[in-house]
């Protein structure tokens, strides 16, 4: 047993380590230099948090550990907060959507939609003032999900939209900080505004949904493929509830993590030229100035390391938890039933044993001969096991063909003075904004950039 544990009233062992939610990434990195397990008391209960692959491994693989409740707050149950059967049954009929050869029929949608965010930005261009880039990475890939999966045109309702969405994952990020917490602050002018940012949601949903009923024709999207559903028993069609769940559900759960994923690509980049200089050598060969699609995957393997090592650094879910449904034993610790197991990618993907030099920004870290001894469960930014997530060719797809898109035209400069810092809420973003400054591409300058930023910039220019 580890020794820096201390014993509590119930005779489990559980860390000393105060709990500080205004810090969770430095609560838990602290916690996980104690162990591979390691249990601590939340005023909601027992935690546990595991950081060694082959557990991780069976809490994800095994029936015994289930999600929370939380997310169906918003997502009711759609396909990220449901379980058992009904999930099952979901899983099932959505997985057809998102093959390989469907994803890549959607290249086209995702390159033009990068194409008309880069018209926006012209303005900016060489005029030295900044962009939110993480805004701009948001209103991206919310536009691309909505499009690629229920051929929904965001025009006037993106804002609004996106700062809906926006308000309802910082809520849901400080339920889940309760994991982190003794107490959950109540906030009622908050919880006001979390519901009034859900009804702004389903208003657009259901608006689409009654459309879509009205007009039968199929287009193919996912949206046909849940409206012309029967179930086999019953012959029952999903109702508009389910439908909204699941619409939802993949609005949401399908542009706030790409969004991260890209926003942090961008800062990474800014950060390390020869890392960057590495991916314009790539694009050149692979592209030559032309606009990528779908079939050039396969000729930018470092464009797709890029993203991969930028996930393993900033996992988009940087945390995720399960709750045991009976009495079980993982590494040597008793787990009772009821428990709460946190498993965090951004701890795993930072641990000794399995990188070196965990901090260090290097994509060849995912060169297919590197990527050989290492075991699977030690990289999980889309999770793995039953619940592994459904959209993550989708993901990489749409990262690798919108960063070939605006790589080839625009060098992003973190803005002078701008700090950039984690914020782990419901997921990992970068907290505040992202400033920077777009340069033409085509100029020279391959000096390797700071890893060190200054003060946080006022972003009065944004
Ligand atoms: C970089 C982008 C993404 C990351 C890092 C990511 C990560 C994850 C992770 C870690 C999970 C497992 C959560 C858990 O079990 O607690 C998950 C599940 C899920 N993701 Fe993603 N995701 C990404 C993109 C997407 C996209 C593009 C979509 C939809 C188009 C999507 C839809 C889902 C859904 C529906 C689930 C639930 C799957 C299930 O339980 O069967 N995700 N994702």
């Amino acid at each position: 047993m580890n020794k820096t544990h201390t014993l509590s009233s119930d005779g489990a062992p559980r860390s000393d380590a105060p709990i500080d939610a205004s810090d969770p990434l430095r609560f838990l990195t602290r916690l996980a230099g104690r162990g591979d397990v390691v249990p601590y008391d939340t005023a909601y209960g027992s935690v546990y948090l595991i950081n060694r692959p082959e557990l991780v491994r069976h809490v994800l693989q095994s029936d015994n550990y289930v999600r929370g409740s939380m997310m169906k707050m918003v997502l009711g149950e759609g396909l990220l907060a449901s379980e058992g059967d009904y999930w099952r049954r979901q899983r099932q009929l959505m997985q057809p959507a998102f093959h390989a050869q469907r994803i890549a029929a959607m290249g086209t949608l995702m390159t033009q939609a990068a194409v008309e965010t880069m018209a926006g930005w012209q303005k900016y261009a060489g005029s030295g003032r900044p962009i939110d880039i993480q805004t701009e990475m948001v209103h991206l890939t919310l536009k691309i999900i909505g499009k690629a999966l229920f051929n929904i045109d965001f025009h006037d309702e993106l804002d609004a939209v996106a700062e809906a969405v926006k308000t309802m994952v910082a809520d849901l990020g400080r339920f889940a900080g309760t994991l982190f917490a003794k107490t959950y602050p109540v906030d009622a002018e908050r919880n006001r505004r979390f519901d009034a940012a859900l009804q702004t949601v389903d208003d657009l949903v259901h608006r689409v949904i009654d459309e879509r009923r009205r007009n039968s024709e199929t287009v193919g999207d996912l949206f046909s493929v849940l409206l012309s559903h029967r179930d086999k028993q019953s012959g029952k069609a999903l109702n508009d509830r389910q439908v909204r769940d699941e619409v939802v559900t993949m609005l949401l759960a399908g542009h706030v993590t790409t969004a991260n994923m890209l926003t942090w690509a961008w800062y990474l980049l800014s950060e390390h030229r020869a890392i960057e200089a590495e991916l314009h050598r790539e694009l050149s060969r692979a592209l030559g100035g032309r606009l990528p699609a779908a079939r050039d995957i396969p000729a930018l393997p470092y464009t797709r390391m890029v993203l991969q090592e930028t996930l393993r650094l900033y996992p988009p879910v940087w945390f995720m938890s399960r709750g045991a449904v009976a009495d079980d034993e993982v590494g040597g610790y008793q787990i009772p039933a009821n428990a709460t197991i946190v498993i965090s990618p951004y701890l795993v993907h930072r641990h000794p044993a399995y990188w070196t030099n965990p901090e260090q920004f290097n994509p060849e870290r995912f060169a297919p001969e590197d990527m050989a001894d290492r075991p699977s469960f030690a990289y999980l930014p889309f999770a793995a096991g039953h619940h592994v997530c459904i959209g993550n060719h989708l993901a990489l797809l749409e990262g690798q063909l919108v960063l070939a898109t605006i790589a080839q035209k625009y060098k992003l400069r973190l803005a002078p003075g701008a700090v950039v810092e984690p914020e782990p809420a419901l997921t990992l973003r970068v907290r505040d904004r992202l400033p920077m400054i777009l340069e033409d591409a085509s100029r020279a300058g391959t000096a390797e950039g700071r890893t060190t930023t200054g003060p946080r910039s006022d972003h009065e220019e944004l």
